[in-house]
């Protein structure tokens, strides 16, 4: 196996990394995939995430899976001691802006403090480029749109977005200090396949299959920016292998849709309503997002495929096999 480089990949089990692990694989690299199988969401379907990269690479033999947690720096050191490590593709972290407010402490320590440790280790061990997974939430309540990487990003809206926004800035040190190769990707609203069950396309089908009331702030009058997780992951994939300095991009769709129309999107998936209830705007959501596509185009040749109802389609295909199939309706 030698002549391969071996990407550091952080979150491999979770939603996006664990389809970024499979694109990593059969794009020609090793991946030592991290992820600590924390209980933010169940740790079995983190498992069955593992399961399923290792069925769908043609490659599963250049994968390895080391279960560690970010915020043990003894750890980290250990692992960068042991494996050789090319590039970092970093995408743990706790994610969910409401969950942030309850505990942001945590949020400090996963998403900054963990970030830290591993951009002491990316300096140490001479890694060749450190990929980034930010957010469209460091945006904030800005109504400017599209959103461009040049931006403010000076108010986020909860400590998720701040925890953030502060790695990014950390990021921009030990380029400057160090001449790391750091490239910010910001993610607008991903879904698809394998999702997180406390995003709202997930939540959606749960509450129209189980017959629950679905909340639809401010009248479903916001807008987002929804990406499918495939064009995600070419994304990051084209970034892993570029060394840009110090780079911001933004990774969206650049058409962002009424959450009433998302909704409704799904309904037709589904064949059924939803029962919608009219529920507040929480301080923390962003009444837009809307992602500027145009630097990202340039630097890594990115160019979003999926259409809204392909990408729901596929969802909702996913979600009956997986977790209608696993629950009684
Ligand atoms: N899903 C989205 O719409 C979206 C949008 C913007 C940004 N992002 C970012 O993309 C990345 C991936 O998000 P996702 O939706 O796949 O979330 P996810 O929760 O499915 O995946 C994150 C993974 O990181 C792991 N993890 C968390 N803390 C860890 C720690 N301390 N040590 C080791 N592993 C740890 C978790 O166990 C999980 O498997 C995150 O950085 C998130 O902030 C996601």
């Amino acid at each position: 196996m030698r002549g391969l480089e071996t990407v550091l990949l952080t979150g491999c089990a979770g939603f996006i990394g664990s389809h970024t692990t499979v694109s990593l694989l059969d794009s020609g690299y090793r991946v030592l995939g991290l992820d600590n199988l924390n209980d933010y969401y169940c740790p079995d379907r983190k498992r069955a995430n593992l399961a399923e990269v290792c069925q769908e690479t043609a490659h599963p033999e250049r994968f390895e899976f080391l279960q560690a947690d970010l915020r043990d720096k003894g750890r980290i050191e250990q692992i960068f001691q042991e494996h050789r490590v090319d590039r970092i593709v970093h995408l743990a972290a706790m994610a969910g802006v409401r969950n942030s407010i309850e505990d942001p402490a945590l949020y400090i320590d996963c998403n900054l403090n963990a970030t830290l440790y591993l951009l002491d280790a990316a300096r140490d061990h001479k890694v060749r480029c450190f990929v980034f997974a930010s957010t469209s939430s460091v945006y904030g309540a800005t109504r400017v749109i599209p959103f461009v990487e040049t931006d403010p990003c000076d108010r986020p809206l909860s400590p998720y977005p701040a925890t953030k926004r502060a790695a990014e800035m950390l990021g921009y040190s030990y380029h400057h200090l160090y001449g790391l190769n750091f490239t910010i990707l910001r993610f607008f609203t991903v879904y698809g396949p394998r999702g997180r069950p406390d995003m709202m396309a997930h939540r959606v089908l749960d509450n129209i299959y189980f017959g629950r009331k679905t909340p639809l702030y401010r009248g479903g009058e916001m807008h987002r920016d929804w990406t499918a997780v495939s064009d995600i992951v070419a994304g990051v994939v084209s970034a892993t292998g570029r060394e840009l300095g110090y780079a911001i991009l933004n990774l969206g769709r650049g058409e962002p849709i009424l959450v009433s129309e998302f909704v409704k999107i799904m309904e037709r998936q589904a064949g059924k309503r939803a029962t919608l209830q009219e529920a507040p705007m929480m301080d923390a959501d962003m009444p837009y997002t809307y992602a500027d596509i145009s630097r990202a185009r340039e630097l890594l040749g990115y160019e979003p495929r999926v259409g809204i109802e392909e990408g729901v389609a596929r969802f909702h295909e996913w979600y009956r096999a997986t977790v209608l199939a696993s629950r009684a309706v």
